[in-house]
């Protein structure tokens, strides 16, 4: 008899932190039950979430095309489907359960259909009982943690045909040379830590994703050297906080000196996400003013401007302090520009409160913002607050917030204006098949006219209009 291992997710183990981490070089094997897989071998993948989640959907990806499937874009006519989850907000959950929902005539047509729910959301207790009560056609839910075994799980499941859950709560692996299917073909993220030690009273990723593991630095440049020598043009450093890479590996090696060994590889762009503010250091900022390849546009959560609610937060700075960091970055960064990400409503944040949080957007002057409000994550220590203030207020507030925001946006599109901006082509525009799309150095949506062959190429576009959100300009040909 096969041990019973669905066993649910449990919030003290993923509290724990400071094990031994383990590098594992894994060797990957084909089950001989995909190799051999009765059906047609193709699979689907929706992602839901942050930048860290499409990284895994490309591994999960990467894993089911080395044993041999082929991807597929219409659910109708995947055999194995894949839902990848998030759990940071609420609204993230209601999406999930909206498109699992559609799954159950899908799989009332063909039993055999096997459907998977993976990542963050699974890594709660709560969200998975009731995904287990409420669809009970899912075949396999696993967590952040066993990405590498799918193989594994699905040759599992193939042989019990029973619901198989595998969440365990934290991790102490960082599992290396897992095959890749990169979504682009000339931008890519590249994992440099995982999970998060931080802790912050309102946030779930560190019970989700467990304890922060660092990538050694000549694993993370062997994978850079390979995009390079595939000619990708941007890459993007993935960490929830790449601050803190290198604390943990003990051998002298930490983020400013990982991203100069990058930076000298030559990649047109160089990004990374996502950074904390008090352990940003001069170090730091003295590598990216260096290297004209580091992007000069920098993702900087600061959350709250008021000193109450960031220690509610579990913040470890200063509106003060936030605000001298961002003085020594324009100091040596004359070209910086700053986006980041405010939470409004956190438990019974007051007006004087609120009004800081203004404050600091003005001063701080950010180029971007994203906006959100507080949602109650269920185990984090936030969400035991009893909260006095009224969702309305949070409403009108955010309103308030984004209004200001949209001002600071705006200034800096008109700055834009008739300036030449450095797009990566992605593809052809969603909303008008005549034009073409991309991302300038500041993450800025960019439409032109211009033919398909620049898809993937650096061009230079000089900006003529501004829509908030995006810009419109022309191709200038050299
Ligand atoms: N409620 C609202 N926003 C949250 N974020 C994280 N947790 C929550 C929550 N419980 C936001 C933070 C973070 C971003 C990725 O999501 O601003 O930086
Ligand atoms: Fe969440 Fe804070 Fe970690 Fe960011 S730093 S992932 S907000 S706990």
């Amino acid at each position: 008899m096969r041990e019973n291992k669905n066993i649910l997710p449990n919030i003290n183990d993923a509290r724990l932190r400071n094990r031994p981490v383990k590098i594992i070089y894994k060797d990957v094997q084909v089950p001989s039950s995909l190799l051999n897989f009765p059906y047609p071998k193709t699979f689907y993948i929706k992602t839901y979430g942050c930048q860290a989640n499409y990284r895994d959907e490309e591994t999960i990806a990467g894993l089911l095309c080395y044993a041999g499937f082929k991807r597929v874009d219409n659910i109708q006519t995947a055999s194995i489907i894949f839902f990848n989850t998030c759990a940071v907000r609420e609204n993230a959950e209601q999406k999930l359960f909206g498109h699992l929902g559609e799954l159950k005539a899908i799989k009332q047509k063909d039993k055999n259909k096997i459907i998977c729910v993976s990542g963050c959301m699974m890594q709660e207790r709560e969200s998975l009982q009731f995904l287990v009560d409420t669809y009970k056609y899912v075949s396999i839910i696993f967590g952040t943690h066993n990405i590498a075994s799918i193989l594994d799980l699905l040759d599992e499941y193939l042989s019990t045909k029973k619901m198989l859950i595998r969440v365990p709560s934290n991790s102490d692996e960082v599992v290396e040379n897992l095959p890749s299917y990169r979504s682009s073909l000339f931008k890519a993220f590249v994992n440099i830590t995982y999970g998060c030690n931080k802790f912050c009273t309102y946030c779930v990723v560190p019970y989700t994703r467990g304890q922060e593991r660092s990538r050694l630095m000549e694993d993370i440049l062997k994978e850079c050297r390979f995009l390079k020598e595939n000619d990708y043009q941007e890459i993007t450093l993935l960490g929830q906080n790449v601050n803190a890479y290198g604390k943990d590996l003990k051998d002298g090696s930490n983020f400013a000196k990982l991203l100069e060994e990058v930076a000298k590889m030559n990649f047109p762009r160089i990004k990374f996400l996502t950074s904390y503010p008090s352990e940003f250091d001069d170090d730091l900022i003295d590598v990216i003013a260096k290297y004209d390849n580091i992007s000069k546009y920098i993702h900087l959560p600061v959350q709250s401007g008021s000193n109450v609610i960031l220690q509610a937060m579990g913040r470890r700075y200063s509106k003060e302090a936030y605000l001298d960091l961002v003085k020594r970055m324009r100091a040596k960064i004359p070209n910086l520009r700053l986006s980041t990400d405010i939470i409004v409503g956190f438990p019974n944040e007051s007006e004087e409160d609120f009004l800081e949080t203004l404050d600091l957007v003005q001063k701080a002057d950010f180029a971007s913002a994203f906006t959100f409000i507080y949602s109650k994550r269920k185990d984090t220590p936030a969400a035991k607050i009893v909260d006095k203030v009224s969702y309305e207020t949070k409403v009108e507030r955010f309103k308030r917030l984004v209004k200001l925001l949209e001002q600071h946006i705006s200034a800096y599109d008109a700055k834009a204006m008739n300036q030449l901006h450095h797009v990566l082509v992605e593809s052809v525009s969603e909303k008008d098949p005549t034009m073409l799309s991309g991302y300038d150095e500041d993450n800025k949506l960019i439409h032109f006219k211009g033919d398909t062959n620049l898809i993937g190429k650096i061009v230079k576009v000089k900006i003529k209009e501004s829509h908030m959100y995006s810009l419109i300009g022309e191709l200038i040909d050299e």
